[in-house]
């Protein structure tokens, strides 16, 4: 990646972080816990990386952040929730997120159920606020509603859990996990723009979200099988300890890797028909891959 490409990241990932720390500053509860343990998850850190994608397709549609960041608030709020149900025992188990203990290992696990419900609730609200605006933001809202909803990451998530344990892993059920509990949330990033510009190569954009979605499931699967804490802030091994259905317990380490570049290659091929600025977006592609390095 180029000096230039990590230099927009930073700057867009900290002009979100400003916005999300505004709206943290409002975020002042009765009882105060609830709040606390919201920001908490909200304020560790992460890679920011739908919202970064957000702003990023604006800038090649002409959508100014202003207009975005109500939108990508909502999807971290949204995204920052399922982490921390992830996380819980119940499901993935996960002690860490993001460097530090996971939610419920400071808050305990009833405490960041609610953390996880109020992250949700919070996101509707500020959707809605957004849908007095006109009929564009109301679309813009229901995408992310639905990407998020029980057509989208939640049934990605329930299907995750069902399928631990399959005796005969199966590639379309594999195919079906990662398009919901990961690919929906990175369509809604890049498609948002679209849909409030008019939906100004909204298909190309549904398709590169997808694709980019499972090349970003697909390299998390295979830095949980070989990565290290240090550099990913979660517990590595967790997927193999769970009998997750996974990439890797599907086509082993060595395909999983060969199928990056495949992947990769397309997500780039989808970009090629776009005009405009495309480079972020194409080193972009590359930071995914790049985490496996
Ligand atoms: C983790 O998402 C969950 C997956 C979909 C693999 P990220 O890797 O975007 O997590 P943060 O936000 O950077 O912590
Ligand atoms: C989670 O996938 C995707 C979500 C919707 C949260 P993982 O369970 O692999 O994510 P990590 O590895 O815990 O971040
Ligand atoms: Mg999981
Ligand atoms: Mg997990
Ligand atoms: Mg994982």
């Amino acid at each position: 990646m180029s000096e230039e490409f990590d230099r927009k990241y930073e700057e867009y990932r900290d002009y979100f972080n400003e916005g999300l720390n505004k709206v943290c500053d409002e975020l002042i509860t009765v009882p105060e816990l609830l709040g606390d343990s919201m920001k908490y998850s909200l304020q560790l850190g992460g890679k920011r990386i739908r919202p970064v994608l957000m702003y990023a397709v604006g800038d090649v549609l002409g959508v100014g952040r202003e207009k975005l960041t109500p939108f990508a608030c909502a999807l971290e709020f949204i995204h920052t929730y399922s982490l921390i149900h992830d996380d819980l025992p119940e499901m993935d188990n996960d002690d860490y997120r993001r460097g530090k203990p996971s939610n419920h290992k400071v808050y305990g696990a009833a405490n960041a159920l609610l953390a996880g419900d109020g992250l949700l609730n919070t996101a509707y609200s500020m959707l809605f606020a957004e849908c007095f605006k006109g009929n564009e933001y109301i679309s813009a809202a229901k995408f992310i509603c639905d990407a998020a909803g029980i057509y989208g990451m939640i049934a990605g998530q329930s299907a995750d859990i069902l399928h631990e344990n399959d005796d005969q892993p199966n590639e379309d059920t594999l195919d079906f996990i990662y398009d919901n509990k990961t690919a929906k949330l990175l369509v809604a990033a890049v498609t948002v723009p679209s849909v409030l510009c008019g939906g100004a190569y909204y298909s190309e954009l549904k398709q590169f979200g997808r694709k980019l979605g499972y090349l970003f499931q697909l390299t998390d699967d295979i830095l949980d099988a070989s990565g290290e804490f240090s550099s990913l802030g979660k517990t590595t091994g967790k997927d193999e300890e769970e009998n997750k259905l996974t990439a890797v317990k599907l086509y082993g380490l060595d395909d999983c890797r060969l199928r990056v570049d495949i992947v990769g290659d397309d997500c780039h091929r989808i970009l090629d028909g776009l005009q405009g600025d495309v480079e972020f977006l194409h080193e972009l592609i590359n930071f995914v891959k790049a985490r496996l390095y």
